[in-house]
């Protein structure tokens, strides 16, 4: 089973792929924590990534797309994966369908997630990840037990350079103009489902599964201490 998250920034993508993973018995893939990785480590990768992740703009995909499928065709992923931000530029759509084509595998569900811009504004300039584990918190929805610190780990929290304001304006912008457009690929081959990212995560978590045609039942193990609404 090959699953897609699309949408904004802050709508969640990270989150509910967290949750579809429990839920699924599948990895999460995200393609920003690899090139978080790759700047945090050095790489030759991550220095020409580097820039562009600052300014809120997307990383050329001739650079992201190899690192991707890379993955998505390795042994970690052969049962599938749930996709969180890739593809999104109609290069990489092209190049991923021909891909999975190419080993006799397709996306089974493209979930378009939306909120008000004013929300994903709040969740993401609230939102503080851990420097080490990469775990996920926020300022109002989610915090740590202990301030500052991840519940995880017990390492510092920190905000993500491209979580200010002004930058968060900006991956808005680039998601609209450059993201959007791929919904109109997937729109008539059926597997696109339009999702409400609004509420609690429990309740997009919900909304989901229910569209995956596994309603909510067994869920109470992953629909525990997640976000709260905003
Ligand atoms: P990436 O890391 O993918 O960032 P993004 O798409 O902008 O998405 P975010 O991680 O900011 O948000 P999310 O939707 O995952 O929300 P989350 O669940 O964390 O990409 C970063 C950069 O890398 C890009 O700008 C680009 O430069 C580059 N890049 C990556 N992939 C690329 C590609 N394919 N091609 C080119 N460049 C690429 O939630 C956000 C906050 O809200 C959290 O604090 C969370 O706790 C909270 N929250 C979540 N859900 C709820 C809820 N229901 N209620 C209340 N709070 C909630």
């Amino acid at each position: 089973m090959d699953l897609l998250l699309i949408g904004p920034p802050g709508v969640g993508k990270g989150t509910q792929a967290a949750r579809l993973r429990q839920a699924l018995g599948i990895p999460h893939l995200s393609t920003g924590d690899l090139l978080r990785r790759h700047v945090a480590e050095g790489t030759r990768l991550g220095a020409a990534a580097a820039a562009h992740m600052r300014r809120g703009d997307l990383v050329p995909d001739e650079l992201v797309t190899e690192m991707a499928l890379d993955r998505i065709l390795g042994p970690s992923c052969a049962a599938g994966v749930v996709l969180d931000g890739f593809p999104r530029t109609p290069a990489q759509a092209e190049a991923l369908d021909a891909a999975l084509a190419g080993h006799g595998r397709r996306l089974t569900a493209v979930f378009h997630l939306t909120a008000p811009d004013r929300t994903l504004l709040r969740r993401l300039t609230g939102r503080r990840t851990c420097g080490d584990c990469g775990d996920s918190y926020h300022l109002d929805t989610k915090r740590p037990r202990t301030p500052g610190l991840c519940d995880h780990c017990g390492h510092r929290l920190v905000q993500r350079a491209d979580d200010t304001a002004e930058t968060a304006h900006a991956r808005l912008a680039v998601h609209t103009r450059q993201t959007e457009p791929l919904l109109e690929r997937y729109r008539p081959t059926g597997v696109l489902h339009e999702i409400d990212g609004r509420g609690d995560a429990d309740d997009v978590t919900r909304r989901l599964l229910t569209a995956l045609g596994r309603g909510a039942a067994g869920s109470s193990a992953f629909l525990a201490g997640g976000a709260g609404r905003l």
